[in-house]
Order: structure tokens, then sequence, then C-alpha cells
């Protein structure tokens, strides 16, 4: 019998957590028994919310989920991850136009350490459609989003957009 914990790092940008998200890690808690949610602090990207607001929205929106962890991290993602001890990366993929990026990412993460594994988990249909860009696109012009992102992450969305 095999007594190690299976845990993997579920990187991103989170600008901010969406249903899309939250599924791939309740999915993923069904092949993993933790998950260490992290968010990226040195993004090319200009972010909408703070890092610190990014994890506070995502940890409240996993609050029912023990096994979630939810952390930042500068720099590389191999050195965080051999950091945490952890050899397994997490990230979804939505669609075919996902897949050119991401096999980048695993690609270039392989090449720095080739000890840690990515594993790609299918987004459900529901949510194929779904990213952080839209949903803030949406919320920036009155549109809906409540189905798109937990209630808190509306309601931080509503204060940025005031
Ligand atoms: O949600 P995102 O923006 O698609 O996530 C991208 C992320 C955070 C996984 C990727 O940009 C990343 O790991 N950045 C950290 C820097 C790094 O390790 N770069 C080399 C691999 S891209």
């Amino acid at each position: 019998m095999c007594l190690t914990e299976r845990i993997a790092v579920y990187p991103g940008s989170f600008d901010p957590i969406t249903y899309g998200h939250l599924d791939i890690i309740k999915r993923g808690l069904s092949v993993f028994d933790r998950i260490i949610v992290a968010v990226l602090n040195n993004s090319r990207k200009a972010p909408l919310f703070t890092v610190n607001e990014r994890v506070a929205l995502i940890k409240e929106s996993t609050k029912e989920l023990p096994a979630v962890s939810v952390d930042s991290f500068d720099g590389l993602l191999m050195d965080y991850v051999r950091k945490k001890k952890v050899h397994v990366v997490l990230r979804g993929l939505r669609a075919i136009s996902d897949v050119e990026y991401e096999l980048q990412i695993a690609s270039i993460n392989k090449h720095l350490d080739p000890e840690i594994e990515t594993c790609f988990m299918i987004s459900s249909n529901r949510y194929s459609f779904l990213s952080s860009s839209m949903v803030k696109e949406v919320a920036k012009y009155g549109g809906s989003v409540h189905l798109l992102v937990p209630d808190a992450v509306e309601r931080a969305l509503e204060k940025k957009f005031m």
C-alpha cells in the first residue's frame, strides 16, 4: 500500500477565480489528496486584483474544501513546486485554443525540471467558454457574472467597477 500523499500545485493568475477554476479544483480532488492553489505574483499582465485580494477570494471560495490551501509565488513555477516538495502541476484545458499555450508552459517546465509532471484536466463543457478576462469584461460593462463566479468574487467585481 502506498501511503504517500498525492499533492498537486494548481498555479495561475486567478484574476479573479471563476467557477471554471473551482470546477478543476473540485474535480482535481478526486485525483489528488491535497491541492495547493498558487497565485502568480509577478505576472506580465496588469491584474485587476492585487495578489492579496486574489488569494483572499480563492480562500473564501474554497473554504468548504479543507484539502485545498492557497498561496502565492514569485519567480519560476518550477522553483516554487520544488520548494513545496510537490511533483505534479495541475492545469485545466478548456479548448483546442488553450493547447498551444499550455504545451509551451508544460514543455519549458519539463526542460527546467524533468522530475515534475504537468497533469491536464479537461474543463466541464459548461465552463469551456469561461475565462477571468471575459468575466472582467462582462462585469466592467454591467453584465451579470452571477453564474460565472462565486458570490464573493461577484461582490468584489461590483466594488471594483462601482
Ligand atoms: O492563469 P495563467 O495566467 O494562464 O497562468 C500562467 C502561469 C502562472 C501558470 C505561468 O505563467 C507561470 O507558471 N508563470 C511563472 C513563471 C514561470 O515559471 N515561467 C516559465 C513557464 S511559463
